[in-house]
């Protein structure tokens, strides 16, 4: 990843190969800033003069100046000014850093809106560290690829070395630091998320997500202990341990702890739950080909909360945290998990399997029993658990369901900031119906409407005595087409939603 830092100076002072001007589509401001950049290019530009460039959103203009240190300008439109938002510098990073990326730039800066932007903006903007924040994950994010099974056509180029966020106040310089700092172990841990959900079936099984988990572990401070197989049926997890059935790769329990050293008795113990299908083929009732290997992804839950705990470990937020990731694979081998079986949890619940491609909910109702042994102040769980969802929200936002409203509109809020979005949908109780069996507590799956609903209801079935959230990241986790700051395959959605949420945690 390019190496970030904070700069204090001018356009005249400033060295880069590309220096990045976020310019807004306002008249009036628009020519104002235009005139500094003026002084060191000598005609105005033909974009420019004849309104083909005007500063709208995603629109990008490369000039070449004389007499200063940058090679290049780059103009970058941010849209209305009224858009000016932390989403928006990310966009607009992300946009820079791909317009520098594609002339091989080994150098990108970028200026921080001008003050007057600043304050007409108001909170959202005006901070320096989240201001830095915001740029750094943009263009960090941005530069992101997965070329690691690439032998031909693969350039060591991998964007700008060199990241700088500068500023002409000196006495922000402090606070862009901070951000950056914060900025980089946030973006480690999303090309961690993301390397984990675009790495392919062969590569990634229950056993190397575990050695993958224990690897993060050791590099930033949180304990992992990996249950196999036989502890797995000691605990009388029997959800996973029937859908692993079906693949001759045994099933792993990751349980991983992070625990700040000052004050732990005070602190809360927050439970996150990554659904970890290594594979998904549907098992016996099997998916269509079509689109089939996109469910080597299906553990982005687990990715997600393997990428908080390194995130919040090395940051050493002063929570306790517990992630729980049941990891498997989806498959249809002999001794394979059938229509009609019916299955006994770890709370002693049972559940009539009418689908075995509904497994997900299965693997987690027993990662959500196993989690009230920690008494926790709350549980989150993060899975890739239904299609859905997906019809529902599109790729846009994350649906969630649970039974605490006020961490809910905790969640939200961080949804919003982050913009890793999320959308409650309800769990009225008449949807018990759609899941009623006749021969076990509750069936698998609820027939056609509702999906989301009645996955998450499954797994109401199984949680304990503390505050859940349920985060269905089917439509986010996975993207099909590029966007400004992460490239399609894995979006790394959830580990800054929930590094945000776990920085403003206030008990519920
Ligand atoms: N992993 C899938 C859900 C999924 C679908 C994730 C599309 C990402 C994109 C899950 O295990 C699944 O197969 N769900 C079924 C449930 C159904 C059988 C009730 C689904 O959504 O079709
Ligand atoms: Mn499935
Ligand atoms: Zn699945």
């Amino acid at each position: 990843m390019m190496k970030f830092e904070a700069l204090a100076g001018t356009m005249a002072t400033v060295k880069a190969d590309v220096l990045a001007l976020p310019v807004v589509e306002d008249k009036a401001a628009f020519r104002r800033q235009l005139r500094e950049v003026e002084q060191y290019v000598e005609t105005v530009p033909i974009a420019v003069s004849t309104g083909a460039f005007t500063g709208k959103a995603g629109q990008t203009l490369l000039l070449t100046p004389a007499n200063i240190h940058v090679r290049h300008i780059l103009l970058v439109g941010v849209g209305k000014g009224e858009a000016l938002s932390t989403e928006s510098l990310r966009r607009l990073a992300g946009i820079a850093c791909k317009s520098a990326s594609a002339i091989r730039a080994t150098s990108l800066v970028l200026f921080e809106p001008d003050e007057s932007e600043r304050v007409r903006h108001g909170a959202g903007v005006a901070a320096a560290d989240t201001i830095a924040q915001a740029y750094a994950e943009g263009a960090a994010l941005a530069a992101y690829t997965f070329d690691k099974y690439r032998t031909q056509d693969r350039t060591p180029y991998h964007g700008p070395a060199r990241l700088g966020v500068a500023t002409h106040s000196r006495a922000r310089l402090r606070q862009l630091t901070e951000g950056l700092t914060h900025a980089r172990v946030l973006c480690e841990a999303v090309y961690l998320a993301r390397d984990l959900a675009n790495a392919p079936g062969n590569e990634i099984y229950p056993e190397t997500l575990a050695q993958r988990a224990r690897a993060a572990g050791r590099a930033s401070g949180f304990s992992v202990t990996v249950f196999d197989e036989k502890k797995i049926a000691s605990l009388n997890m029997g959800g996973l341990l029937g859908v692993a059935s079906g693949s001759v790769k045994p099933p792993r329990f990751i349980v991983m702890e992070y625990s700040p050293r000052k004050k732990r008795a005070t602190l809360p113990i927050i439970v996150l739950v990554g659904k970890g299908v290594t594979f998904d083929s549907g098992g016996i009732s099997i998916k269509p080909s079509a689109n089939m290997a996109e469910m080597k992804m299906d553990m982005s839950g687990a990715a997600a909360v393997i990428g908080t705990m390194q995130a919040a470990s090395t940051l050493r937020l002063p929570v306790r945290l517990v992630g729980l990731v049941p990891a498997t694979e989806n498959l249809p081998g002999g001794n394979a998990l059938k229509p009609g079986d019916i299955l006994r949890h770890l709370n002693g619940k049972t559940s009539e399997i009418d689908n075995t491609d509904a497994e997900g909910r299965l693997i987690l109702a027993d990662a959500l029993s196993y989690a009230s042994r920690y008494k926790p102040d709350l549980v989150v769980d993060l899975a890739t658990l239904t299609g859905a969802v997906v019809v529902a929200l599109a790729h846009l936002a994350t649906g969630m369901m649970g039974t605490s409203e006020p961490h809910m509109q905790q969640m939200r809020a961080a949804g919003d900031r982050t913009y890793e979005r999320v959308w409650q949908l309800p769990l009225f109780e008449e949807y018990e119906q759609l899941i009623k069996s006749d021969v076990a507590d509750v069936k698998n799956v609820g027939g056609r409407w509702g999906g989301a609903i009645t996955a998450a209801l499954f797994l109401k079935h199984f949680i304990g005595e503390y505050p859940w959230i349920h985060l269905d990241i089917a439509g986010t986790a996975m993207l099909e087409e590029n966007a400004d700051y992460a490239p399609k395959g894995g979006s790394g959605v959830g580990v800054r939603l929930l590094i945000d949420f776990l920085r403003h945690w206030q008990k519920g």
